[in-house]
């Protein structure tokens, strides 16, 4: 019963992305290994349950007149209680080994760091120079290497659909990579409880073809323009800068997540709305109806105001 509780809640997350977000729809090497695990696991300990629950169904029936169960042969009780069980677990550890084995980080030159925060990821790329959060965009079958840390709390990075699970520890680089084999958007969430948004800390991983990605690289390095200035004040004056950056600008506190391309991605808060003008309006307002206990504090600003602070985040690509 547990097994199969347990699989339904593990197929069941669906994530805001375009792929369904589930360690059983494989986008990898990585993971079609241990997806392979985890259903040949869900058939071989599912009978065993099965099995045994026959039995017991099969001794109740069979129970004798006067209320004794019947005594099993001493052969049957040898074979189905010492044989069967070492069997299976000796073919499941060596299953499980080769799995293990198929696991070995490939050799790579591209890294990607990333960093834990309550309840955000800070995502920095330092050989092509750019800072991002909360969304990392790769090119379809390179491997990445990924540097993972944490600024705070233990966090843990899993993108189930890429990968297993790796922790981010405050006071030590843990490396982990990632391949996608086809381009798609891949969620992923916070797999160690970390405080009161855990629940909310997600990320999106987007596989973009080679040259997808190399045009991504081109647009985030290029120059910036200036945008619109009355916004650009605002985003001064109403206290944003205090902790967001935004290349090109007096702004470079990283307390918050580097709004540099912000314009470009896909969710907001930490993949918990959909990227729109009237969601970055509601989080700029009031987050702590969306995330309380969030860091973000509401701003205080005018309706005309924060028309033209909205203008300038959305001109950030
Ligand atoms: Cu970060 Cu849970």
């Amino acid at each position: 019963m547990a097994t199969v509780l347990a699989v339904f809640l593990m197929v069941g997350c669906r994530g805001t992305g375009n792929d369904f977000q589930s360690a059983f729809h494989p986008a990898s090497v990585e993971a079609r290994e241990m997806a392979g695990l985890g259903w040949m696991m869900v058939a071989v300990y599912g009978s065993v349950f099965f099995g045994t629950m026959g039995l017991v169904v099969l001794a109740l029936v069979n129970r004798r007149s006067n209320g004794e169960a019947p005594g099993g042969s001493d052969r049957f009780v040898l074979v189905a209680g010492m044989v069967v069980p070492t069997v299976i677990l000796v073919g499941m550890l060596v299953v499980s080994l080769r799995v293990s084995a198929a696991m070995r980080a490939p050799e790579t030159a591209f890294r990607i760091e990333v960093t834990g925060n309550f309840w955000w990821w800070e995502v920095r790329y330092p050989d092509h120079g750019i800072v991002t959060a909360n969304e990392i965009r790769i090119p379809v079958g390179v491997p990445v290497r990924l540097e993972l840390k944490s600024r705070d709390v233990i966090h843990s990075f899993w993108v189930p659909n890429l990968h297993g699970k790796m922790d981010m520890l405050p006071d030590q680089m843990n490396q982990f990579w990632l391949r996608a084999d086809r381009e798609g958007v891949y969620r992923g969430t916070c797999a160690e409880f970390c405080g009161g948004q855990h629940a909310r800390m997600g990320i999106d991983v987007v596989a973009l073809s080679e040259d997808g990605f190399e045009q991504w690289v081109q647009e985030r390095t290029r120059t910036r323009e200036p945008g619109d200035a009355r916004g650009k004040e605002l985003f001064f004056s109403t206290g944003c800068a205090a902790c967001h950056a935004v290349g090109g600008t007096q702004a470079v506190s990283n307390l918050g997540p580097d709004l540099t391309h912000m314009a470009d991605r896909l969710n907001l808060a930490a993949s918990t709305l959909p990227n729109t003008r009237e969601n970055l309006k509601r989080w700029i307002v009031d987050p702590q109806s969306i995330k309380p206990l969030s860091l973000m504090p509401p701003t205080e600003i005018g309706p005309e105001e924060l028309e033209a602070l909205l203008d300038y985040l959305q001109t950030l690509k």
